[in-house]
This record gives C-alpha cells, sequence and structure tokens, in this order.
C-alpha cells in the first residue's frame, strides 16, 4: 500500500482500526511514527502516548466527545470530522472556550450513505464555509470512505466506487475553491478500493486499514489471495466424536460476520486451516458465545484432529476479530517471535 501511494504521489494515513496496534502501524510507515486513522478515541489516546502526532479521528465527533478530544488535541495534531451543521457550531464554541484551534474535515457522502453531507446540496457548501471561517476550527478538507465497495460483486463494481471516492470529493473540492474556500487535504480509501483504483489524481491522502492483515472476505472478493492473509485465530479441538469437530473459538472469538455469502455461500464463518497455515477444505458452520462448529464435507477424516488439536481459523472480517484479542502473538518461520499488545475499547 505505500508503493501505490507512492506511486500516486498521495500520503498514506492508515486506518489503524483493523489492528489496534503501535507495533502493526509502525510497520505500515516503514519502521516511522507515522500518520494514523483511529475509529475511537481510546484508540487515538493510546497511539499518541506510543509517539504517534499525526491523527484523524474518522467517525463524525459530537459534544460528548468534546473535553477529551480537545484534550487530546493540546498533545498531538488531532484531526476530527462532522456532517453536522449544529455539532460544528458547538465545536467551535467549545474550542474557542478551550483556547484550542482544531482541524477538521468535512465528510462528504460518496455513495456509502452512512454519513457525510451529500456533495451536490448547497447546505454542504454552507457548511464548509461555516467551518472556514470559525476562528476556532480549521478547515482540513474533504473526507470520504467508499464503504459500499464492499457490496460490489465484480472488480469493475469496486473499481466504479474507487471512481466515485475520488470524483465526488476532487468536483466538490473544485466548487469550494471557485467559492473562495481553500481545501488543503482530500482523503479517501477503502482496501477494495485502493487495491483497484485507477486514477488518484487531486486525491492528497489514502486511509486503508485492512490490507495490513487482509482476510478470507477480501480474498473472495479479489483484493487478494488467499495465501496473502496474515491473521488467524488459534482454536483447540474441544469435541471430535467422528462426525462433528467443535473448536473453542465461538462468535467471540471469530465475530459473525457472514463474510461475502453473494459471491462464496460456502464461506461460513472461517476457513479451518491446520498449523501449518495449509487449508483443510473444512468451514467453521454454526457458532455460539464460545463453541465454533465445524461443517465437514462429506468423507473428511475428523479423526486426523483429534480433542486437543490445533487448528488455525482464517476468518472472514480480521479487523472484527482482531478487536476481540488482547494480543498478537507473532509467528516467524513458524514460531512466535513476539507478544504484541492489541489497545481495545472507546
Ligand atoms: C472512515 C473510514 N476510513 C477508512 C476505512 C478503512 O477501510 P478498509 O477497512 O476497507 O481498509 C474505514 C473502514 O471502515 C472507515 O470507516
Amino acid at each position: 500500500m505505500r508503493e501505490i501511494a507512492d506511486r500516486a504521489d498521495v500520503a498514506l494515513r492508515p486506518h489503524v482500526k483493523t489492528h489496534k496496534s503501535p507495533e502493526i502501524a509502525r510497520l505500515q510507515h516503514g519502521g516511522a511514527s507515522g500518520p494514523i486513522t483511529v475509529s475511537t478515541l481510546a484508540e487515538a489516546e493510546a497511539f499518541a502516548q506510543e509517539g504517534f502526532s499525526d491523527i484523524t479521528y474518522a467517525v463524525p465527533i459530537e459534544p460528548g466527545k468534546f473535553v477529551r478530544a480537545l484534550d487530546l488535541a493540546r498533545r498531538v495534531r488531532l484531526h476530527l470530522l462532522t456532517d453536522d451543521t449544529a455539532a460544528a457550531g458547538a465545536l467551535s464554541r467549545a474550542a474557542s472556550e478551550a483556547g484550542v484551534r482544531i482541524p477538521i474535515f468535512l465528510e462528504v457522502d460518496c455513495g456509502d450513505h452512512r454519513c457525510g453531507v451529500d456533495p451536490g446540496a448547497p447546505q454542504a457548501i454552507a457548511l464548509a464555509r461555516q467551518i472556514a471561517e470559525s476562528p476556532s476550527l480549521i478547515f482540513a478538507g474533504l473526507l470520504t470512505h467508499g464503504g459500499h465497495s464492499y457490496a460490489a460483486t465484480t472488480l469493475e463494481a469496486v473499481r466504479r466506487v474507487a471512481r466515485q471516492e475520488r470524483d465526488a470529493t476532487v468536483e466538490f473540492a473544485d466548487r469550494l475553491r471557485a467559492a473562495g474556500i481553500a481545501v488543503p487535504v482530500i482523503s479517501i480509501g477503502s482496501t477494495p478500493t485502493m487495491t483497484q483504483a485507477e486514477d488518484l489524481s487531486g486525491i492528497t491522502e489514502i486511509r486503508p486499514g485492512n490490507y495490513v492483515f487482509f482476510d478470507s472476505f477480501q480474498a473472495v472478493h479479489g483484493s487478494c489471495t488467499f495465501e496473502d492473509c496474515a491473521l488467524t485465530v488459534l482454536a483447540a479441538v474441544v469435541h471430535n466424536d467422528g462426525k462433528r469437530v467443535v473448536v473453542d473459538a465461538g462468535a467471540i472469538a471469530l465475530s459473525k460476520d457472514l463474510g461475502p455469502r453473494d459471491l462464496d455461500p460456502d464461506s461460513g464463518h472461517g476457513h479451518v486451516l491446520d498449523l501449518e497455515a495449509r487449508d483443510t477444505g473444512w468451514r467453521i458452520g454454526n457458532l455460539s458465545q464460545e463453541h465454533g462448529e465445524i461443517d465437514l464435507p462429506s468423507g473428511a477424516d475428523a479423526a486426523r484432529f483429534p480433542v486437543g488439536s490445533r487448528l488455525r481459523i482464517l476468518v472472514n472480517h480480521a479487523c472484527l476479530t482482531a478487536a476481540q484479542h488482547e494480543r498478537y502473538h507473532v509467528i516467524e518461520d513458524g514460531r512466535v517471535i513476539a507478544e504484541w499488545p492489541i489497545s481495545r475499547g472507546w
């Protein structure tokens, strides 16, 4: 992803919600504590503590978090985002009272329809102007996330979303500039769109996250191959009567993300790998809180893995799974070479 960013001459601001690990974030920046995106203020605080000083909190800010955010903004360069006139006004007053000037992005909806302003609506320009004219806010620019790339079922459809991310922000930035509003940063990105994007002209930074691990979803989707996937959950066989094999990794350990059911109806809740990460062809079927029931294909040799055997589960959605755990066991050449903590919470 660093190469993709370098080739397109854009900054890489990886989304660290995928791993919540300062060690991994430094790997993403070739050893440096470079710019990052976070999904909670707890992540922002934990990474700030670890020396990361340029952080974007990429969920719209709301008044209940002003005190904490403004406090952190005294210590690091913290970017916030908004799509709400009243929240932006309230933040402006709170920042002024706190004696802090804080950079804030206007979030744009490029088709995902989760958060963000409609870039074609007159209110969008009015909100950008309101931010730019507020003495205690700094208009950082435009930010969007093509999350609807996850619903695309062909690579061409992913590329279309990548074009929407770029075009919606770059064209809106042109209109803002024509209206006299400077737009320093245009920030876009998801893992599917950034692995497929053909044109990043006009963009200044990208924020993919999942690519650092990839997962079963991304492999089925075409962002990577199964061999590229880095994260698995180590599980123990707790029941094996020859017909049913059950592991001690259930919904809490794996998450219940269904994966790309449209593209791979048999993906289950994860691929069952052996300790050397070879796919057994088995899939995790039913999940309860701490039990994962394996769907055995007909003729499967269940006796290969008696009770007590260890298996590795390649999950559908690495980000949701990693967030359930307290630490990574880092494996190189079949040996655990490090344990890295995961900064969870809100
Ligand atoms: C605002 C925002 N930016 C960037 C990302 C990273 O996307 P991905 O996990 O597809 O790499 C996300 C993921 O949800 C996000 O919500």
